[in-house]
C-alpha cells in the first residue's frame, strides 16, 4: 500500500515535528533547526493530506555532491513509500543541480535504509570500521549521476557487504 504524501522543502516551523518523529535519541529540535539553517543543508518533508508530518530527509549540497545526512520515516507509515518518495525528491534535486554523486554512511545492520538505497541504484564504495559511537561499521554508499543526462551510472559494490542482510 502507498500512503498519499506531499513533499515539501523543509520550513522553518517544522524542526519540532522533525525531532519527534526522530525520537529522542537522534536529532533534538535544536540540532534540525541548526542543520536547516545551514546555508548548503537542502531538506524536505513528507506530510499526510492531514498536514501532520511523518517522515524527512536532510541533505548537504558541496560542489557537485549531495550528501545524506539523514533520512526517515515515522515508524507507523514505515514500507509504504514514503521514506522513497523523500529520497526521490534529494535525487531529483542532484539531477537539477548537475550533482555527480549522492553520498551517506549507513549501519552495517540497517537492512531497511539499505534496501531502500539499493532501490536507488546506489552501490557500496567502502567500510567505515567503527564509524558510531557504538562501535559499529559503517557503509558508504554512493549514487553515480551523469551531470548531463542525470541518468544514473550502474557500478558494481566495491566492497562486500556480508552480514547485512541479518537484521
Ligand atoms: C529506512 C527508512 C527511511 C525507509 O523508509 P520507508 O518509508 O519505510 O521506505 P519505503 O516504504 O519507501 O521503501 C522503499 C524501498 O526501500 C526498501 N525497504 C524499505 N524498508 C525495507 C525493509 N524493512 N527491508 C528491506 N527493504 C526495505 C524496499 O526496496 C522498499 O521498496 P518496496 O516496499 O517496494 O519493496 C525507514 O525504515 C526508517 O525511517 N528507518 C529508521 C531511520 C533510518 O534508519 N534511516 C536511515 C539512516 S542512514
Amino acid at each position: 500500500m502507498t500512503l498519499a504524501v506531499r513533499i515539501d522543502a523543509m520550513a522553518r516551523g517544522d524542526a519540532a515535528s522533525v525531532a519527534a518523529l526522530d525520537g529522542p535519541t537522534r536529532m533534538d529540535e535544536a540540532h534540525v533547526q541548526e542543520e536547516a539553517e545551514r546555508p548548503w543543508t537542502r531538506a524536505w518533508v513528507a506530510r499526510e493530506e492531514s498536514g501532520g508530518l511523518v517522515g524527512y530527509v536532510i541533505t548537504w549540497h558541496v560542489t557537485d555532491e549531495l550528501h545524506v545526512l539523514n533520512v526517515a520515516t515515522h515508524a507507523a507509515r514505515r514500507r509504504q513509500g514514503v521514506g522513497r518518495a523523500l529520497l526521490a525528491a534529494a535525487v531529483d534535486y542532484a539531477r537539477r543541480a548537475r550533482c555527480r554523486h549522492v553520498l551517506l554512511e549507513v549501519r552495517r545492520s540497517n537492512a531497511p535504509a539499505i534496501g531502500l538505497y539499493r532501490a536507488f541504484g546506489f552501490f557500496a564504495m567502502g567500510i567505515r570500521a567503527r564509524y558510531y559511537a557504538d562501535d559499529e561499521d559503517a557503509i558508504e554508499m554512493v549514487l553515480l549521476l551523469d551531470p548531463e543526462t542525470g541518468s544514473v551510472v550502474t557500478h558494481p559494490d566495491e566492497v562486500r557487504l556480508e552480514g547485512t542482510e541479518a537484521h
